[in-house]
């Protein structure tokens, strides 16, 4: 009976892993050029006519939304403790993973997110370590182990970001933050990225046209 049981649940294991969705996430400090390259991916996978969603974080469901509004205001009364903000980005991701990401997955969509856990731990916790000991024991309760099968990280210097961010429009707060700021958020970055490798690490200074062709192929790579 036990031998049946065991080989019962891999059975449901391997049935439910066939059917599973994919999981990228895109990343990478403010002026990387990510939404142009997300933008490339989406036509190519709606093109060719993926099961695709496009999501982003803090974000992705009306009521992350809401926290989203609230956690990138630029309202200057508005001044989160650090854990604060790191609460509501968790809960921010807490709805998103339940209500979106979690039932995508399970019915076998490629989810494409614009940021995910690895901003969190570059842009709030990078060279603080109880903060990181603090995010990730809230995110266990939250998400446990759940991570994304690749994420794309454009790289690039701060100097040259802030370059491309002075010809934006909307700039947000973090935007306007300075470049020890974002050279300490790259800092996190790449050292998440010598320490897992689902995450890709590109430079963000080629050419946009050579840079999307090798995300493709990344990406072509790991639905095969
Ligand atoms: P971004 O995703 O670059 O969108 P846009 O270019 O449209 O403004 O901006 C979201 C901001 O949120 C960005 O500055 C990084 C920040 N952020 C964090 O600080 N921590 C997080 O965990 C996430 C998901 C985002």
């Amino acid at each position: 009976k036990k031998y049946l049981l065991h080989w019962a649940s891999l059975f449901l294991a391997v049935m439910q892993n066939k059917g599973r969705g994919t999981f990228i996430s895109f990343e990478g400090i403010d002026g990387s050029g990510k939404s142009t390259q997300i933008e490339l991916i989406k036509k190519y996978l709606l093109k060719n006519k993926k099961k695709v969603l496009f999501t982003r974080e803090p974000g992705g469901t009306f009521e992350a939304e809401l926290i989203r509004k609230l956690i990138l205001s630029k309202n200057k009364k508005i001044n989160l403790d650090n854990k604060t903000e790191i609460l509501l980005l968790l809960a921010a991701r807490h709805e998103h993973y339940k209500k979106l990401i979690e039932p995508a997955i399970r019915n076998g969509t490629i989810i494409i997110c614009d940021r995910f856990i690895d901003s969190t731990l570059a842009y709030q916790c990078a060279g603080n370590n109880e903060l990181k000991k603090f995010y990730f024991q809230i995110s266990k309760l939250l998400i446990n182990k759940f991570e994304p099968d690749l994420t794309i990280l454009l790289d690039i210097s701060p100097i040259k970001a802030l370059e491309r961010i002075n010809e934006r429009k909307n700039k947000n707060k973090y935007d306007n933050k300075n470049l020890s700021f974002f050279s300490n958020v790259r800092k996190g970055y790449n050292e998440l990225a010598k320490n897992n490798s689902r995450i890709q690490k590109l430079n963000a200074l080629n050419d946009k046209n050579i840079l999307a062709e090798k995300i493709r192929k990344l990406i072509i790579n790991l639905l095969k």
